[in-house]
């Protein structure tokens, strides 16, 4: 069967968690009640603004919402119009100053914000010069910094939103109140998703459904480009020219667990469809318009011209994203690069050169045998640099440099987006460091112009779900699975063998397709399934023979191609085609979701307990 997905949609999921009521009730307890509902998602800190008689009130801490809690158990903050935000840091580091909800200079209104804004830092420079002063280091204090500054000439809030909207570039879902307009919210979406809810004398905002389904089911899921003006009584949507715009009401029957996975069975499954948005996200501000790649929180130039060996140190689905980087550095910089599980790197005497790199991946930045590596290298006053997706965490903290995978919390155990967003980093740090080195031979627009075409590619590979899930059922019996590939196709077979072994606890053999006969064939029969990674057109008559080794022994096979490859139809029982980039790295990368979806549906057909399965913790904190 030859799958071939169909052209993409986009389909959104939240990150943080945003809250906002207008209505009867105690504001600020609903909001909190709300943000309470969001809590599944992960978050490290959390705020509340709220509208009194005398003005705006703001209470936040960082930490878990008990901090705030107990904040509010001492202030007893009483209004009829609120707005609560549950922090999952990107800019800043968890504190209470950089929680939302943020002021703007006049402290007439508080703003709180889902997403990046991508030039934040020259606005607040030109904020700076015109007086403003800023109390955090979030691109979300710019922005209601920015929206206070259009605030002006007798426009409302919502006309100083559309203005404000105007100056911003990024991903952003907004929210705002004011002591000018008691009674209203005014909320806005791009990119990052925005839910409202409509109640009987009662109007809110939220990043997700779970937030809404105690006060009403009739919710209203924005689409993009959207202004949201409500109060207790009125609900407003337009565009961000004020023109009004239609809006479709749903009614939810979820029930609240169901819900917190946006719908979804698991959380994986939810994540794996999350990966288009993850990589818009991991590649904001990252390539300028002029398809300059640029890495924030890397190291100077003059450091990357230094540099002659990387080594790169991590465990599980991060070491198998590092095999891809390994690809990435020797084969685009000719950059002599080993990549060590961080179990092994710690008991070693590893050759550590002192014009070397140590890159540490890192989904938790707790895993232990991780933080015990860097504590070697940093012994060794080897210079360190983080992949790491948990903001403020201990290697992310420990490492001198840190780059973060913005991939949002990941709550499954089975590791996909943040595999993804790994690659993603790994392969902009390339360009980087590339253009850096003014690498001859490498194309640094294309490949840019290639990753920024990823997520929406990535979106067209998720439309092969429902195949991979028949597919899946009808191989649910299998006992024993080879991943097999060549070159980077190699690399990441180790990642789709992981995930089976994990979610399904199904046997897998992996290994170079190529090295297959030096020893592994041997376990070739009738009823073992072959997954044959084929992207990289190279080696791809290899990859036939390959193929044609393991069915002269009865073997299955399920082969990963690209849609511009028809070698494979009529040869493998089973083929799914991903679309093409100009890139065989890039190709790779978007062949590892076939395999998580793969992996998923198998175990989903097994009735295993997928988002925590057996014998695994979702971060390995002792060794
Ligand atoms: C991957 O699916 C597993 N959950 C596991 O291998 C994980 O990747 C490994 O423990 C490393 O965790 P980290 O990325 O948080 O350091």
């Amino acid at each position: 069967m030859v799958f071939q997905a169909p052209a993409a949609y986009v389909r959104l999921t939240p990150v943080c968690g945003i809250a906002g009521y207008a209505g009867p009730k105690n504001a600020a307890e609903v909001v909190y009640d709300q943000l309470k509902r969001l809590e599944y998602r992960g978050y490290d800190s959390a705020g509340v603004a709220f509208q009194t008689p005398t003005g705006l009130g703001l209470l936040k801490r960082a930490g878990r919402l008990n901090a705030l809690r107990s904040l509010m158990d001492e202030e007893k903050p009483e209004a009829s119009t609120a707005i609560a935000h549950s922090r999952w840091a990107t800019h800043g580091a968890p504190t209470d100053r950089n929680a939302h909800p943020h002021y703007d200079q006049s402290g007439r209104i508080a703003l709180l914000h889902n997403g990046i804004i991508e030039n934040y830092l020259e606005l607040k420079e030109e904020l700076i010069r015109r007086g403003h002063t800023f109390q955090s280091e979030t691109d979300t204090e710019v922005a209601a910094h920015v929206l206070g500054e259009e605030y002006r000439d007798g426009r409302i809030l919502e006309q100083a939103m559309q203005a404000a909207i105007k100056r911003l570039r990024g991903a952003f879902a907004f929210v705002a109140i004011s002591t000018e307009e008691p009674g209203r919210l005014v909320a806005a979406r791009s990119a990052s998703p925005l839910v409202a809810g409509l109640g009987e004398g009662e109007n809110m905002v939220a990043s997700d459904i779970p937030a809404l389904l105690p006060y009403t089911r009739r919710v209203v899921i924005l689409e993009n480009d959207r202004i949201v003006s409500l109060t207790r009584d009125e609900f407003r949507v337009t565009d961000f020219n004020g023109h009004p715009k239609e809006y479709e009401e749903t009614l939810i029957d979820w029930d609240v667990e169901a819900a917190e996975k946006g719908g979804y069975e698991h959380f994986m499954i939810k994540e794996i469809h999350e990966q288009p948005d993850v990589i818009h996200r991991c590649l904001a501000g990252r390539i300028g318009d002029d398809l300059r790649v640029k890495i924030e929180g890397a190291f100077s130039d003059s450091v990357w011209q230094e540099i002659d060996r990387v080594n790169i140190i991590a465990c599980g689905t991060a070491f198998h994203a590092g095999l891809m980087g390994k690809r990435f550095f020797e084969d685009l910089l000719r950059l002599p690069t080993d990549c060590f599980y961080s179990s092994e790197f710690r008991y070693s005497d590893p050759l550590l050169s002192p014009r070397s790199l140590a890159i540490f991946i890192s989904q938790s930045g707790e895993t232990a045998d991780s933080l015990a590596a860097l504590r070697l290298c940093q012994r060794n006053r080897i210079r360190t640099l983080g992949i790491v997706n948990v903001v403020g965490s201990s290697i992310a903290r420990e490492c001198d440099r840190v780059i973060y995978t913005q991939a949002g919390p990941e709550i499954s155990v089975a590791s996909t987006k943040a595999y993804t967003a790994q690659t993603i980093v790994l392969m902009l740090l390339a360009l980087h460091i590339a253009r850096v080195r003014e690498m001859p031979g490498v194309d640094l627009n294309r490949m840019a112009e290639e990753l920024r075409l990823m997520g929406d590619r990535a979106q067209t590979v998720l439309e092969l779900d429902d195949d991979i899930s028949a597919l899946a059922k009808s191989l649910i019996d299998t006992k024993l699975v080879f991943f097999l590939g060549r070159n980077a196709d190699a690399s990441v077979g180790l990642e789709g063998a992981l995930k089976l072994k994990e979610i399904a606890y199904i046997a897998t053999q992996e290994c170079p397709a190529g090295e297959m006969k030096h020893g592994p064939l041997a376990l070739i029969e009738p009823g073992v399934l072959a997954v044959f990674g084929s992207t990289d057109p190279r080696v791809r008559e290899k990859v036939v023979s390959n193929i044609k080794e393991v069915q002269a022994r009865g073997g299955t096979i399920l082969a990963i191609t690209t849609d511009d490859d028809s070698s494979l139809d009529g040869v493998a029982e089973h083929v799914l085609k991903i679309p093409a980039t100009r890139s065989v790295h890039l190709n790779a990368i978007l062949s590892a979701i076939p395999m998580q979806m793969l992996a998923y549906h198998m175990a989903r057909h097994l009735g295993c307990e997928i988002d925590q399965p057996r014998n695994l913790a979702k971060s390995v904190t002792v060794e």
